[in-house]
């Protein structure tokens, strides 16, 4: 099929009713019309995800934001203007027509317009929004390819649409609101010194105060079955362990590791946007991979370095 057909079919599902996976720059999303019930019953279905735990819309461009959000601030918009297409959600007060269960019963909605061609151009076809989670398994590694979805939900999801992979490799950003003023609620791959440029200074959510009804902050997430480890220094890691079969994630490799452990390098320059666009990717690789762990290194904690940081202490957390 080429590309034309394939969005065609993708939209054929999508009017039905239907669940199609979507590529993003980010991860791929498992997407269905936000303003169908039926379709949002069957995503939170698919994915295991509990009902309180809010999905993204994703709309085809900036001048939709009033369609389905109302009170919008001031910065909201400069934001959506600098940052759309790309990857930052924002979470904004929602209008009526976005059913409650999309937003878990909340008042707010979080929106993005996604940055990839493909499903740019199925949004644009499209006469409504596509509410969309990351289309892995609640509490799962995430996708960033369409092989990685069809492991993960093979047989559940009506239509997978190949966009390649995805070019950013973590989830976006999000940004709230409290009385006008931004406060950052997830690390993304927008890092959060990029948009403080354009905004100033911006609130940071307490992870540690954060409750399950707070969103985006569960602190078990992004989890590989088997069992993970996130540590400054691997080499000292890797002492503690004997006769065990070992996957190790490094940006660079600095220090040959003996050869019998499986040893991924995120980006052989130590250039962190690569780094994270290989992530998932390398976390899904090592967890089929039948190993007893697998140590990951903490990465630079700069630019997309945090995010990174952040889906691996998830993915670590017990
Ligand atoms: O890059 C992405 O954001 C990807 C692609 C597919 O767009 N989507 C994604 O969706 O990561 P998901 O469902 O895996 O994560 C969305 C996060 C959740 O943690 C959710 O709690 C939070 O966004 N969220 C959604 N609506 C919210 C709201 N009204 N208030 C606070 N957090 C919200
Ligand atoms: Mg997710």
């Amino acid at each position: 099929m080429n590309k034309g057909t394939e969005i065609a079919r993708a939209k054929e599902v999508l009017i039905d009713g239907g669940l199609v996976a979507i590529p993003t720059e980010t991860v791929y999303g498992l997407a269905g019309n936000a303003f169908s019930q039926v379709a949002i019953d069957l995503i939170y279905a698919t994915k295991k995800r509990p009902k309180y735990n809010p999905l993204i819309v994703h709309i085809k461009e900036v001048a939709y934001l009033d369609q389905i959000a109302t009170n919008i601030p001031q910065k909201a918009y400069q934001l959506a203007h600098e940052f759309w297409p790309g990857s930052l959600t924002l979470v904004l007060e929602k209008k009526a027509n976005i059913p409650a269960i999309v937003t878990a019963g909340k008042s707010t909605v979080g929106i993005r317009v996604p940055n990839h061609p493909l499903t740019l151009k199925l949004l644009s076809d499209l006469d409504f929004p596509l509410a969309a989670p990351s289309a892995n398994p609640f509490g799962y590694i995430s996708p960033t390819t369409a092989e990685h979805v069809e492991k993960m939900l093979k047989g559940q999801i009506s239509y997978v649409l190949d966009g390649g992979d995805c070019p950013a490799g973590v989830e976006s950003t999000i940004i709230g609101f409290e009385d006008g003023e931004p406060i950052l609620y997830r690390h993304g791959a927008i890092p959060l010194e990029e948009i403080e440029e354009r905004i100033g200074k911006i609130k940071v959510v307490n992870k540690e105060n954060v409750t399950p009804s707070a969103p985006g902050m569960l602190s078990q997430h992004y989890s590989p079955t088997t069992p993970f480890v996130l540590t400054g220094d691997v080499h000292l890691e890797l002492a503690k362990y004997k006769n065990k079969k070992i996957g190790v994630i490094v940006l660079k490799l600095n220090r040959p590791i003996a050869k019998e452990h499986l040893v991924l390098e995120l980006s052989k320059s130590a250039n962190i946007e690569e780094a994270a666009k290989n992530l998932f990717a390398a976390m899904h690789q090592l967890d089929e991979a039948h190993l007893d762990v697998i140590i990951a290194q903490r990465m630079p904690e700069s630019g997309v370095g945090v995010a990174i940081n952040d889906r691996l202490e998830r993915a670590a957390k017990k």
